[in-house]
């Protein structure tokens, strides 16, 4: 069917909001709908919302208000927008975003996205909202169409999905549900299909990815760094990444991956949280410091380079100055070279949102500036070291300006080089030359240093 529609997706949040986005446009194209860039003149609006934070959930309502005179200009003209809510505002507010937004069309949570087609239909027959928030996972993942081409060389395959920690700031659990893998298999063959349309690097995605365990092709279950060694099998594909660990997974195997397979990249984001036990306790993370700093040294162990990314929260309920000088403390012996770091946001019906000894707003801005000063550095530094070192770089786009490549070195950084003779999907030597506020500067190894 030729493209008649116009279809406008707007996603926040994490990484899995933004394959789900990907996926939605593929079970929508059938139908005709086409991505468009802007949300003018567009018959379907899909917002992908993320309620980790107050400040994530309410960007969705300033957004519809934002929406609603192009819905009416579009209905004045003869035509109709529909707005769909999806992801985990929808999921966690359901018929009571409808109350706060008549102007919603359709509300889906997470879990519904391959009965798109069939809720725009129903919409575009009822004058009230439609709304599906229905929870089973696997029907999602089982019915939706495999991803379409033209998606780069990089790309993200949700791998697992939901979480059964129930770290008490957390809503997750209840946006996303229970714990989910995929079938080894069906990941399998979705790389294979994706590197068939010249991806050259996935990146493997679940709120608790390494707690990933699933059938296997041979009727066993599979851990994650099993299915990280079937990957590295894949011809064509160059590199592996996953993301989130949570460090009450890493088990001996994904430690050794880090050393053994050769496609893995020597990357990984383990939030942390916090440096206090008081505090990690009370989050219910179930490891202390000391654990946490353990893991890191089996790792490093494993793989020396290894470059760590974190999270943090700043000003849980109860965290003491005492509390948070001890994350400072954690961070400074750990080192990472890249960080996400928060005020603790209080989200409703989670336990911590009730706890006694709320932190003040001043003391949370407080902190979190120290700590992100802190982490600002360590990346800084990270970045650095890395200027006069030769490094693989994943040339990833077409730069600016003529000739320009724009690639990642394994630890994720951004590198511009001159490389006109380069493809973009091509993985080259690059010698690392100076450190810009946001990327590197490279030069193709064994060129000449004017052509940089
Ligand atoms: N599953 C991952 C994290 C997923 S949420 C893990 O357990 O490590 C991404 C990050 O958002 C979390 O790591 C945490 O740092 C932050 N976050 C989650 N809930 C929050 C809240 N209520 N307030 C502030 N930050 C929060
Ligand atoms: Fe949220 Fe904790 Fe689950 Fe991570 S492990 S998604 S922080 S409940
Ligand atoms: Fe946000 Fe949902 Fe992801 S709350 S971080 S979009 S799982």
């Amino acid at each position: 069917m030729t493209p008649s529609k116009k279809l406008y997706i707007k996603t926040y949040g994490c990484q899995m909001n933004a394959y789900d986005s990907g996926r939605m446009a593929d079970v929508l194209a059938p139908l005709g709908y086409a991505l468009a860039n802007r949300p003018e003149d567009a018959d379907l609006v899909i917002l992908n919302t993320c309620h980790i934070r107050e400040k994530a959930a309410e960007k969705v309502y300033s957004e519809i208000g934002r929406l609603r005179p192009l819905k009416r200009r579009k209905a004045e003209a003869g035509g109709r927008m529909i707005l769909a809510v999806a992801g985990c505002v929808a999921q966690a507010e359901g018929e009571e975003m409808q109350r706060r937004a008549p102007a919603v069309d359709i509300v889906l949570g997470p879990q519904a996205y391959h009965r798109l087609p069939e809720l725009v239909a129903r919409a575009h027959r009822a004058a009230g909202a439609v709304l599906d928030t229905a929870f089973p996972v696997q029907p999602k993942f089982d019915s939706l169409p495999a991803p379409q081409a033209g998606g780069g060389v990089s790309a993200f395959v949700t791998v697992q999905e939901g979480c059964d920690k129930f770290c008490t700031f957390c809503v997750v659990p209840y946006t996303r549900g229970a714990e989910y893998a995929r079938p080894a298999a069906a990941v399998v063959a979705e790389v294979e299909a994706r590197v068939a349309q010249g991806v050259r690097e996935v990146t493997l995605l679940g709120q608790n990815v390494n707690a990933y365990r699933a059938e296997g092709p041979d009727g066993t279950t599979w851990s994650f760094a099993r299915l990280i060694a079937r990957l590295d099998a894949i011809p064509g594909l160059a590199r592996i990444r996953y993301t989130t660990s949570h460090p009450l997974d890493v088990d001996a195997d994904q430690v050794a991956a880090h050393r053994d397979v050769a496609k893995l990249m020597p990357y990984l984001h383990l939030p942390v949280q916090a440096g206090s036990d008081r505090v990690l306790a009370a989050m219910n993370r179930r490891y202390t410091a000391a654990d946490y700093r353990r893991t890191v040294e089996r790792l490093r162990a494993a793989r020396p380079d290894l470059a760590l990314s974190g999270d943090f929260i700043v000003g849980f309920p109860g965290e003491s100055e005492l509390d948070f000088e001890m994350t400072l403390a954690l961070v400074r012996e750990v080192g990472f070279a890249q960080a996400f770091s928060f005020k603790y946001s209080p989200r409703p019906g989670t336990p911590a949102a009730a706890m006694p000894g709320q932190v003040p707003e001043p003391a949370k801005a407080e902190r979190l500036a120290r700590l992100q000063a802190l982490l600002d550095a360590q990346a800084k530094a990270f970045n650095r070291a890395s200027v006069g070192r030769r490094l693989p770089v994943l040339l990833e786009r077409a730069g600016r300006h003529p000739g320009q490549r724009v690639g990642r070195t394994p630890y994720l950084q951004a590198v511009h080089l001159a490389a006109p003779a380069t493809a973009v999907g091509d993985v080259v030597e690059v010698d690392i030359v100076a450190q810009h506020p946001n990327s590197l500067a490279g030069r193709l190894a064994g060129t000449p240093e004017e052509a940089a």
